[in-house]
């Protein structure tokens, strides 16, 4: 501004002739007009961001909307990608669920606590008897294959065995460890199911 101060005053265009104060003039020297035109596009852009991704009205468009929208992409997804692994499984019947959960018995080494026939040891209860802890239903079976409880030293297998797999040993319980007489077997524990 210091090379202003040589300028005539005639110079600057427009003086404000009442702004005058004890020889301190004001002038109008107004912003150049492409940065007038920019400030007044970003109110233009502000106002519509407002409404836009604030969600008015109710378009969905805010954050919470936007999360929402996500999750429902995500889950619909994942159920697709369920339902397509289960159409490539072949349905298999309960003999070969049977075969395949004696397979999965032996090599999960469930007989280090539930001995190698079911009759249950030290550890594990008995699987031949028809009396649970846990619920003598496929799914209840499932739930504690899957699950586990820890705290009474079952080993939850969901992250070793697919839910398919889970099935299979399942099945092979009901079917052919349950109502079967090994050696040795441990007394029943829990209640017997009807
Ligand atoms: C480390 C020892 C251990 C291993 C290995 C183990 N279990 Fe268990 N399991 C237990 C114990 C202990 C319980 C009893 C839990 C309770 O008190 O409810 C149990 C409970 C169960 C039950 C429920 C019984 C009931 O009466 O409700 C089933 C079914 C079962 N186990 C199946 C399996 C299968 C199948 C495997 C192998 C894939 C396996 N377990 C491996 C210790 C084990």
């Amino acid at each position: 501004m210091s090379q202003d101060n040589n300028k005539d005053p005639k110079e600057f265009h427009d003086d404000i002739e009442s702004h005058d104060y004890d020889g301190i003039k004001e002038q109008n020297n107004p912003a150049p007009f492409w940065i007038t035109l920019l400030f007044l596009v970003t109110i233009g852009f502000s106002l519509f961001y407002l409404v836009h991704y604030f969600g008015y009205p109710g378009n969905k468009m805010d954050q919470a909307s936007e999360y929402a929208k996500s999750v429902e992409e995500h889950e619909a997804k994942q159920a697709a990608i369920k339902e397509a692994n289960k159409a490539n499984m072949p349905e298999l019947s309960l003999e070969e669920m049977v075969k395949n959960g004696k397979a999965l018995y032996i090599k999960n080494a469930c007989m280090a606590c539930h001995g190698a026939g079911g009759e249950g040891n030290s550890i594990g209860p008995n699987l031949t008897d028809n009396f649970w802890l846990n619920g003598c239903s496929e799914e209840e079976i499932m739930n504690i294959i899957a699950n586990g409880k820890p705290t009474k030293g079952m080993t939850p297998y969901k992250s070793m065995m697919s839910e398919e797999e889970i099935k299979y040993v399942a099945n092979y319980i009901l079917n052919e460890l349950v109502g079967s007489s090994p050696a040795n077997p441990k007394d029943p524990q829990g209640t017997e199911c009807k």
